[in-house]
């Protein structure tokens, strides 16, 4: 079983350093594919009001082989529900269609900066955190100029931001702003959408530790001190990408990855012009 590194947040809560990402994975899937991950030690699972299954994580993780204090459940609002009154209605609604009566984190999922409702939207985020019905608050796609602003707003900020970070996107600065400021990072599409998997160069280190490209790219995440968020609907893929405790990368491996930072390397939208009110 995997021994998973746990990442203290900066109000006081932990958070276990792999979690499964679950966008695309299918609500009727969602169930039987958590389960696997759960047993091949997943304690995180990372899904969202837009992927359309939180029902089935919320099942899953009610008939879940561990209790549900073991688990870390993540979900983040959609965009169309900004707003102090709709955040509000909108966590609601997660938990009914959870079934459960607290997530441990909730994300505001893209700042839609053009719609000029995020500090209203944390303000709620704020108050649930209050109430108890969500452990820990968060954003998703921020850029520091954002975060800058709800602190200034507000004085709360958040826990963790959750970005595209992967070894063609290192985003290096983004990395010290939030250091500077203990907001962790989650490293989402770790693999750069798939797009790392091919990288020759990470082939001939994976070949020397004999593991997968998949391993040491999330080994490199875990070694910088990111919370990672691999996602796989493929149960074999879900339990090679936790598999990862067995090995380190040297400082000339974590150079070489280092080197493959690219101006280019972005896969998914650029969160200043994300726009868009899904
Ligand atoms: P699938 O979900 O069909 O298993 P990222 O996490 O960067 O967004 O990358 C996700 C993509 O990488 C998905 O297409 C996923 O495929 C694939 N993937 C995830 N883990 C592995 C792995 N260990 N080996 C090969 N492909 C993987």
């Amino acid at each position: 079983m995997a021994q998973q590194p746990l990442i203290e947040l900066n109000d006081g809560n932990t958070i276990p350093q792999i979690g499964l990402g679950v966008w695309r994975l299918e609500d009727a899937d969602a169930p039987s594919v958590i389960a696997e991950a759960i047993a091949a030690g997943y304690r995180h699972i990372d899904t969202a009001q837009a992927y359309g299954n939180e029902a089935g994580v919320g099942r899953a993780v009610r008939e879940a082989a561990v209790p549900r204090e073991e688990l870390f459940i993540t979900s983040k609002e959609r965009t169309s529900h900004q707003g102090y009154d709709s955040t509000m209605r909108s966590l609601d609604e997660s938990l009914e269609r959870m079934g459960l009566d607290y997530l441990d984190l909730f994300l505001i999922h893209w700042p839609v900066a053009m719609h000029g409702r995020f500090v209203d939207t944390w303000r709620a985020f704020i108050d649930l955190q209050k109430q108890g019905r969500v452990r820990s608050i968060g954003v998703s796609n921020f850029l520091p100029e954002h975060i800058e602003q709800l602190a200034e707003e507000t004085g709360v900020l958040p826990a963790v931001n959750q970005l595209e970070l992967h070894p063609y996107y290192q985003q290096r600065d983004v990395r010290d702003f939030h250091e500077r400021h203990h907001v962790a990072i989650q490293s989402y599409s770790p693999l750069g959408s798939g797009a790392v998997l091919a990288d020759a160069e990470i082939a001939g280190i994976a070949a020397e530790h004999g593991k997968s490209i998949a391993q040491v790219i999330i080994r490199w995440h875990l070694q910088q001190g990111l919370i990672v968020l691999p996602k796989s609907v493929t149960p074999s893929r879900i339990r090679e990408n936790i598999d990862v405790f067995d090995f380190d990368l040297n400082l000339d491996d974590v150079t070489r990855i280092d080197a493959l930072d690219s101006p280019d390397g972005k896969t998914l939208p650029e969160p200043a012009v994300m726009d868009t009110l899904f």
